[in-house]
Formats: C-alpha cells, structure tokens, sequence
C-alpha cells in the first residue's frame, strides 16, 4: 500500500509541488525584493502573493484529486475483473492486491463464495463430513446427548452362553445410529439386551458400534414394573394406538402414567449426569420420553432440547382422551426444538396446544410461547443414511435374487414380493394378505406366479393386542395359502423371527415388488431402504398413503391400506410394469432418498438448535447489559 501511494499520489504532488517551487521562485525572489525595497508598493506586492499560493493550491489539489481518481479507477477495474473472473478465490492470481482494502474485500468475497458454496454442497450432497462441519462450525462442538428408549444395540446371551450383538428393529434406531457415528457423543437408552449387564463398565457404559466404536452407550436400567407401567403401558397401550389411526382402542391407566413420568425422571438424571458442561445439546428422541424435556430443563436450564417425535401425531380431538394430555403438552413444550415428520403432525400438535393449553403461537413462525419460553415446532422429514453402510455387506441384486429363491424354492417365472416389518397391528399385515388373496381370486392367472415373502419381527409381544395379532397373522396365512397352495408353490412365506440388517438388504434385493400398505405411519424407513437397496434400478414399491414417506416418494404405486382390492390392484400394476417405467420410477425415487437423506434430517435440525443457540446468547447479553445499565 505504502507504495502504491508513493507512486501514484505523494511522488506526482511532490513534483508538482518542486516544480512550483523552481518555476516561482525568481517571482517569490522579486515580490520579497520589491516588499522589503524603501517606499514600495506594499499591497500589490501582497496579493500577488495571496494570488500565486491560491493558484498553486488548487494546482496540487487537482493533480492530487486526478491521482486519487486515476488509483481509484484502477483498484476498481481490477475488483470488478476478479468479482467477473471469480479470481479473488485463488491467493496466486492477483498479486497486486496488496492494498489492505482490497486484500479485505478479496477475503470477504472469498468466505461468502466458500458458505454458499457449503450450503450448496449441503442441499445437494449431505454427507456425515457436512454433519460434522456443522456440528463442528454451527454448533462449535457442544457435548451432544441422545436420550431413546430404546437402545442401537442390545448385548444377547445365546442358548450356548455366546453374547451375539443384535441391532434391534426400529426405525428411530436406523435413522440416529449412523448420525451418532458421525457425530459421536452418548446415546442413553434401556439396557434391555439379556447380556447388556455383562458388557457394561463400573458407570453402565458400552463403546459402540462393536467392530468399530465411535460414541457411548449408556444404559439406563429399568425394573420389570417399570418395564410393564412405562413402556407396555402408557407408551403402548395409550400413547401408541392414541397415536395411529389403526383403530385400536388406547388403554389409559393411573399407575401407568405415575410410572411413566417416574421412568421419565430416571431417564432425565441420566441423561444430566452425563452432561458435563452447561450447555449440552440434547436430542430427546420419542414418545416414550415425552416429559423429559421439562425434566431436563428444571436441571440444566442453558441445555439445548430438540426433541423429536417419531410416529404420527392424532388431532386434537383424539388426543384429547389423554387423561394427562395437559401434563404431557407442558412437559414437551420446555423442549427448543420439537420435531414431527410432516408438517400435519405440526399442525394437529400446534391444535392441541391451542385447545389444551395457555400460550401464545405463532402460526406464522410455528412458535408456542408458554411462560417466557419459546418452543419452535417444525417438520424435519426422516431418512436413512445413503448409501447404507450395510450393503457393503450384502451380495449385488443377482446373487441375492439366485440366494434367495434356491433358499425358499422360488422358480424364475414366479414374482417375489416383499414385506418387512416389526409386528404390529399399524403395519397392515393382514390387509396386505387380505390384498394378495383378492388379487388372486381375480386373477386365477396369477395362481402359480407370485408369492409375498413377509418377514414379521416378533415386538411387544407381553401385550394382548400384539399376541392376538400375531395368531391372527398365523391362521390368515394358513387359510390363504391352504386355499390356494399346491405342492410347488404357496403364495405366502411368513418369516417370523427377528431378521439383522444385512439379511433385510438381501431380501430387499431379491424381491420384484416391496409392499409398505401400514395403516398408519410417521416415516416408514422400509420403504426408503428397499429403495436404497436397489441399485439396479428395478422393483416396485407399494406404499401407503398413510405413512409419511408417501409425502416423498410420489413416485412408488401409492394405495390406501384400508381398500384391500386398491392393494390387489396395486399389486397387479406392480407385476405388469415395464422395465423402462420401473426404472424411471426407481431412478427418481432414489434420487429423493439420496438428496433427502438422515444426515440432511439431523444437519437440518442442528442449524436450527444452533441459530437458537446464538438468539439465547444474544438475549443472556442484552439482559446482562441491561442489567449493568441498570444498575450503573
Ligand atoms: C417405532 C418407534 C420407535 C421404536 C420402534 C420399535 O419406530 O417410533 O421409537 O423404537 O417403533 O418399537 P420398540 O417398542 O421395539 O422400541
């Protein structure tokens, strides 16, 4: 800079200023002789002076105004050639910005074009990298808790003494596990694995995952009443079917709820004993944990809560039978952040808060004020990791499909569907055989050429309506295929043991069509993973209009669960589609799952739990400065 302005602005005023000083100084010399010479003309002599040092004046003034133009001229071009040219990103293209300003400017430039450039690498490309940055640069790296109820792996002992891990069938599970390992941090969960007591340190701690650990497990344990009152009761019995449209009555009762909300506080100091600094991010995932925000917040008061609630979330006239809703809606409302998969479930939540409780909301914003504490309440649309790590693990579609049909005998010509669920009356199972038969009862043609394959993982199963469904699913098959079996072929398989993930991409791959008719689903990530698992572009995907990944993937044969011959027909359209339509149905779905992936659903709810961080930092500062004003 220093000599940038010597050249171009003190050098030119210089020479100009000598040269007026050369050229004036024999008349400098004269006026001095003529002023100091007896009897002479004072006054002339003065304003020829007065005259000459005005002239000279705005002479430099207009060589220094031109120099400074001429300078600015130029540093302009050249910002403008490298704003056109992009060329402030690259340090080694423009050595003559070494003018601070524009050296300034340049960095400025630079810092915009990398955010933008970030935020489009997110919007595009979702990565654990991006998840880390933002956790990392957003966030500036808080403690990140993750409290469920139920765990991400579970420790079983075998019938030969051997402890096996198990990934439990979830979807809250599959979605938070691969954020955990970008992220990592604890996850606090119910130990509930048979050898989970065995593997755990002297503070019930695990590292997982097992083959390469990367965040903390810590396990809450709880009594077999706790079990009963908490989790079979007031979360699966009342908050479940209170929750789905499944037409299952919910069953409320007193000592339920007194042990849920005692579940609730256990769960609640652990998750606080784990929290070492003052303001831990704390990701509360469930209906299971619906009162540990307030819990939380009465024990860490700076802490970040986004809770996130993963199934539907009913009207307000329905969830009005809760005998506890009013209880249940404060406790949540302590949360930051509350997250459902669809903007309805916001909305029916927001109904809720209107109808059942004192606060303000901001439609607009999708704010609840209760007391002085805002609660943001938005969508964040569930997903999975993409691509899932297992497939690294699972044989491509061609070996899968030769595996799986020798294993079942399935001959060539025979279309294979596929159903993979936790058993459970939301899932539509039995519609979904109900479907298959209708479809063979209207088409004799197709007895002999397809066949569902339908992995039911046993869940729940203490509780009656669980049990009563499982025999139920048992004698409909029975029936089905009695009435249609022959000594080749029957047209259900109901596999019904628990299945580990890299068996369920197996399936996935060898199938020709995967049903998801749930009556009733938050997300349903069964639906995604068949997706994910298709790389070769091909199979079909029913799915439900009820289930929030319909929002999505518009592109699957959507059918209302509840219309068995629609699903029949579904299923036919499923058999008949051409190759080319499969593949451009599939190509555009794998796209969403892809873009619109779980490290997107977390980045995105970590920008909000980060830019309300800064708000409550801004807050705390204003009031403290009040304060002190106040007190000065
Ligand atoms: C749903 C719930 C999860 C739950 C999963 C399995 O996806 O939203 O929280 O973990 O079902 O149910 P389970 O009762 O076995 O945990």
């Amino acid at each position: 800079m220093l000599r940038a302005i010597m050249l171009r602005f003190v050098l030119p005023i210089a020479l100009l200023a000598a040269a007026v000083a050369i050229l004036g100084m024999p008349l400098i010399e004269s006026l001095v002789r003529h002023w100091f010479s007896p009897g002479a003309d004072q006054t002339v002599a003065r304003n020829f002076l007065v005259v000459f040092v005005v002239l000279s004046v705005i002479a430099i003034a207009l060589v220094a105004a031109g120099a400074v133009w001429i300078l600015v001229r130029r540093w302009a071009t050249l910002l403008i050639r490298d704003i056109r040219g992009k060329k402030y990103l690259d340090d080694a293209e423009s050595p003559r910005f070494s003018i601070p300003i524009l050296t300034q400017v340049r960095a400025a430039l630079r810092e915009a074009e990398q955010k933008q450039r970030l935020e489009l690498d997110y919007t595009e490309n979702w990565t654990p990298q991006a998840l880390r940055h933002v956790v990392e640069h957003y966030l500036q790296s808080p403690q990140i808790i993750v409290a469920s109820n139920r765990e991400p792996y579970s420790h079983e002992r075998d019938a030969a003494g051997n402890v096996r891990v198990q990934v439990p069938a979830s979807g809250m599970v599959t979605a938070l596990e691969p954020v955990m390992r970008a992220c990592s941090g604890t996850w606090v969960a119910h130990g509930s694995g048979s050898a989970d007591h065995d593997v755990v340190d002297k503070h019930d701690r695990v590292q997982v995952p097992p083959d390469s650990p990367s965040y903390t497990l810590k396990r809450v344990w709880l009594s077999e009443e706790e079990e009963e009152g908490y989790y079979y009761g007031f979360a699966n019995e009342g908050l479940w079917p209170l929750c789905h449209l499944a037409y299952v009555r919910p069953a409320f009762r007193e000592s339920d709820w007194r042990t849920f909300e005692s579940v609730n506080r256990k769960f609640a100091a652990a998750v606080c004993a784990e929290a070492t600094g003052e303001r831990p991010l704390i990701l509360v995932q469930d209906f299971h944990l619906a009162l540990l925000p307030r819990l939380i917040r009465n024990k860490k008061p700076r802490a970040t809560i986004a809770a996130f609630w993963h199934i539907p979330w009913p009207n307000a006239e329905a969830f009005g039978i809760c005998p506890w809703k009013t209880e249940m809606l404060e406790q949540m409302l302590a949360a930051d952040i509350l997250g459902f998969h669809t903007r309805h479930h916001c909305q029916n939540f927001l109904a809720s808060v209107d109808r059942y409780i004192e606060c303000q909301i901001d439609y607009e914003r999708m704010t609840v004020t209760a007391g002085r504490h805002v609660c943001q309440v938005a969508p964040y649309p569930i997903s999975i990791e993409w691509p899932p790590a297992v497939l690294a693990r699972v044989p491509d579609v061609a070996t899968s499909r030769t595996h799986i049909r020798a294993e079942y005998g399935i001959p060539e010509h025979v279309t294979v569907g596929i159903g993979v669920e936790r058993w459970d009356f939301t899932k539509g199972i039995l519609e979904r055989f109900q479907a298959i038969e209708a479809l063979l009862d209207a088409n004799p043609r197709m007895r002999g050429r397809i066949m569902l394959l339908q992995v039911a993982a046993p869940s729940r199963s203490k509780l009656a309506a669980y049990q009563h469904l499982q025999q139920q699913t048992r004698a409909e098959a029975e029936r089905i295929n009695t009435r249609f079996a022959t000594d080749a072929w029957r047209p259900i398989v109901l596999i019904d043991s628990h299945q580990e993930p890299a068996r369920v991409f197996e399936l996935y791959r060898a199938a020709d069509f995967c049903m998801v008719n749930s009556l009733h689903d938050g997300m349903n990530l069964v639906a995604k993973e068949f997706v994910a698992a298709r790389d070769d572009e091909d199979g079909v995907l029913i799915l439900s209009s009820f289930a929030g990944a319909s929002r999505e993937l518009v592109e699957a044969l959507l059918v209302n669960p509840f219309d068995v011959s629609n699903t029949a027909d579904a299923i036919q359209a499923a058999v008949d589609m051409p190759r080319s339509e499969r593949r451009e149905r599939m190509q555009l779905m794998r796209r969403t799952v892809k873009e619109n992936n779980v490290y997107r659903w977390a980045g995105k709810m970590l920008i909000d739990a980060a830019r309300i961080r800064q708000h409550q930092a801004l807050r705390r500062s204003n009031r403290l400065a009040n304060a002190f004003a106040r007190s000065a």
